[in-house]
């Protein structure tokens, strides 16, 4: 078993927010995130997929065809939007790190399979001291 990460970037708007809180409410929970009039992060994605080595190329997938598969179903939905409104893997969700890494899974692993690979790891930076990680499960 072998494993092989890309990076990715995009930037996007959201805001933490309840809207059965008041205002005063959300700034309690989620702090300067729930700016009602929105912020935006430069967000750093890295996707780990694993599995074994094809002898034919000496890789465990193409990573150009990854990196298609990333932008396609992920990146092209989230560069330079707003989450809470334009992302339809996120409608519904609350637009937080945790709630992003599951999302951006759930849109990749089946594409992943389709490589030959599994899906591993999604991690997604939010900033420079917070980031997260999922597993799937
Ligand atoms: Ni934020």
């Amino acid at each position: 078993m072998i494993y092989i990460t890309r990076r990715e970037r995009f930037n996007a708007a959201h805001r933490l927010f309840r809207p059965d809180f008041t205002d005063e409410q959300n700034m309690g929970v989620f702090g300067k995130c729930s700016n009602p009039n929105w912020h935006g992060h430069n967000y750093e994605l890295f996707i780990t997929v694993k599995g074994n080595i094809d002898e034919t190329t000496g890789f465990l997938v193409n990573l150009k065809k990854l990196s298609k598969i990333i932008r396609q179903q992920v990146i092209s939905k989230l560069d330079h939007k707003n989450i809470n409104i334009e992302v339809d893997f996120m409608q519904g969700k609350l637009a937080s790190t945790e709630n992003l890494a599951v999302g951006i899974w759930n849109e990749l692993k089946h594409h992943v399979a389709e490589l030959g690979a599994e899906l591993h790891r999604v991690k997604v930076i939010e900033s420079e001291n917070n980031y997260v990680e999922y597993f799937g499960t």
